[in-house]
């Protein structure tokens, strides 16, 4: 399948990727209507997992605060009419506490899930569409993102696209 990798050179163009993801899931709300989506952000901590899905976020529409879900597992969202749960397993001990904790549910039609620490889950969480993989990279970050299914990949084709077009900021747009 796709791989796209990037070099995020400071914090300015991992919100830039977050608000090309936000477009790209606006552009496929259709397929995320009848299928949803499952993003899985790999990386150490503070590698930008949270960074990446709270500038997401904001391009989603969100005007309240992102906070980190460390504690609460999940923090849910509706923006441009998807639902948004951005979870973080980091906590978990044991796979099994994804289904005991009902989240299994919410990963289906008409939902967005990103998730931290996926690895926490591993067997319990279906198959991502899109993993991002985060790791520092002289000062910025490197971004690995792979595409796990078509949806992933039409995605993915979508964000190369957009990463390639000339920064918009600098042109005051
Ligand atoms: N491209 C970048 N280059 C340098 N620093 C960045 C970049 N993107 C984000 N950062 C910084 O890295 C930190 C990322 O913190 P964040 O909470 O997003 O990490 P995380 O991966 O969610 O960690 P955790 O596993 O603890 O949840 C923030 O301080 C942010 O400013
Ligand atoms: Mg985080």
């Amino acid at each position: 399948m796709a791989t796209l990798e990037l070099h995020l050179a400071d914090e300015r163009a991992t919100e830039r990727l977050g608000t090309l993801l936000a477009q790209t899931l606006f552009g496929e709300r259709a397929a995320i209507e009848a299928a949803g989506f499952t993003l899985a952000l790999t990386g150490d901590l503070g590698a930008g997992k949270t960074a990446l899905v709270r500038a997401c976020l904001r391009a989603l529409g969100e005007r309240g605060p992102v906070k980190s879900p460390t504690f609460s597992l999940l923090e849910p969202y509706v923006v441009s009419s998807l639902n948004f749960y951005h979870f973080d397993f980091y906590r978990f001990a044991d796979p099994e506490e994804f289904s005991a904790a009902g989240f299994r549910e919410l990963f289906g039609p008409g939902n967005v899930c990103a998730v931290e620490w996926p690895e926490r889950a591993r067997g319990a969480l279906p198959t991502p569409d899109l993993e991002v993989t985060l790791s520092v990279e002289d000062r910025g970050r490197r971004c690995l993102l792979e595409a796990r299914t078509p949806l992933g990949a039409a995605c993915l084709q979508r964000i190369r696209a957009g990463w390639l077009e000339p920064a918009a900021g600098s042109a005051g747009a």
